[in-house]
């Protein structure tokens, strides 16, 4: 007779927006398996608005809600407060694995308690790399530490995998599967066509028929003050300077950001400075802009999927395979340089196409069936 395997006890841990829209995918493919998976779900609520609205969008109901957020929080307070907090919950379940994703202070803590613990880590979106310690500032390091701390990599590409056999992370416990946020793409797309036409009703103010638009995010702690005082100036003159052109730019929410968005571009025509958007309406926005200007992560990976060039306002980015495969160019966060680039993405009719028409090289949308299938077997 054939034992019975026990169930495997996973708990996934996530705090920040991009995080759930990463590991939604992940939570549903192990939900499929009850007879292989218990599933808990914690989150510390490193983000609060922008991490409730993900929950809602992808129902997810957390088993544990560490609430952590405070205005205007430093790693510091994220870190303390998470390592502290998770013990907890982590001695209370004692699962056989713990899943983090990406890079930031909730992954780094969470990994950190995680192996205080000796509990199993599967880190997810793993072996991303700009090997300059500030940049990203904090989470380049965070996510080397992570590599460090856990037992299992799911990287998302090739260069990813090559990334942590140089730092002597074992071949046989590194995974390449794609990264999940194209699963959670294509998931999120299908309810941009049902619900069309609340869409368009809700971005009526955009005059898409007469005018390109130009979505902007900007978020990145390396950019605080000057970079982001120069990305706005350079999104002020972008709309003086071209009449054809609209910019909206959901904002971030951290004091440091609208504080300065709203000095320098507050009432100026044609840009629009909003709330940040749920999953479904800025996956509308992206597939209505002509370009997107930004300093996140995620979005470098959505946009070639959408056949929207990226202009990356960053010095440097963990993400090469992007820029290697036309997709993106790295503009920095010089006024002069962004308004150049972006003018040439509106004028050059064949780099425009060359960059529109590059391949994703981030994943098919099958990621975390892998990461799964992957899991069944390591646990
Ligand atoms: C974090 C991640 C970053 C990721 C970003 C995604 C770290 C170090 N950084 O940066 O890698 O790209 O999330 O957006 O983990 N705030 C709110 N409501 C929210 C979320 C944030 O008001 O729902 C404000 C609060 O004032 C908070 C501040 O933003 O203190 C900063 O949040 P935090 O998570 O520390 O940093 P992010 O810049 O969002
Ligand atoms: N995003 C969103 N609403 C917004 C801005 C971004 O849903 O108003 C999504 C975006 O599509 C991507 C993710 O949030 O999937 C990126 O998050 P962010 O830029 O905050 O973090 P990063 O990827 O830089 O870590």
């Amino acid at each position: 007779m054939q034992k019975k395997s026990k169930v495997k006890k996973v708990i996934v841990v996530f705090g920040t927006r991009p995080e759930v829209i990463k590991m939604a995918p992940v939570i549903r493919e192990l939900q499929k398996y009850p007879k292989i998976f218990k599933v808990s779900i914690c989150v510390t609520a490193q983000h609060r608005e922008m991490l409730d609205e993900m929950l809602n969008l992808f129902k997810i109901k957390p088993d544990y809600d560490l609430n952590i957020m405070e205005n205007n929080q430093s790693p510091f307070e994220v870190t303390a407060k998470v390592l502290m907090n998770i013990r907890e919950v982590l001695e209370c379940q004692c699962p056989d694995i713990v899943l983090v994703q990406g890079d930031t202070t909730t992954t780094l803590a969470t990994s950190l308690a995680s192996f205080y613990l000796k509990i199993k880590i599967g880190h997810i979106e793993a072996g991303l790399r700009t090997t300059d310690k500030y940049k990203p500032f904090p989470e380049e390091i965070n996510r080397r530490l992570t590599s460090h701390l856990a037992d299992f990599h799911f990287v998302p590409t090739q260069k990813a995998k090559e990334n942590l056999l140089t730092e002597g992370i074992k071949k046989d416990n590194i995974f390449l599967t794609g990264n999940t946020v194209i699963d959670a793409l294509f998931y999120i797309l299908k309810f941009i066509k049902k619900s069309k036409k609340k869409l368009d009703e809700r971005f009526c103010f955009l005059n898409l028929k007469k005018n390109k638009l130009i979505l902007v995010t900007a978020h990145r702690r390396e950019n605080f003050g000057k970079p982001l005082e120069n990305i706005c100036l350079a999104l002020k003159q972008l709309v003086e300077r071209n009449k054809n052109i609209e910019i909206i730019y959901p904002v971030h929410p951290n004091p440091n950001v609208w504080g300065v968005v709203r000095k320098i571009l507050k009432d100026i025509t044609r840009i629009y400075l909003i709330k940040p958007l749920d999953y479904i309406s800025f996956a509308y926005l992206l597939h209505n802009s002509h370009l997107v200007l930004t300093d996140s992560g995620g979005i470098q990976e959505e946009a070639p999927s959408l056949g929207k060039p990226v202009l990356v306002m960053r010095e440097k980015t963990e993400r090469p395979e992007a820029i290697e495969a036309s997709a993106a160019r790295l503009v920095g966060t010089d006024t002069v340089n962004i308004v150049k680039n972006v003018e040439m993405l509106l004028y050059n009719r064949k780099i425009y196409i060359k960059m529109s028409k590059a391949t994703n090289p981030f994943g098919d949308g099958k990621a975390s069936r892998r990461i799964v299938r992957i899991l069944k077997n390591v646990v």
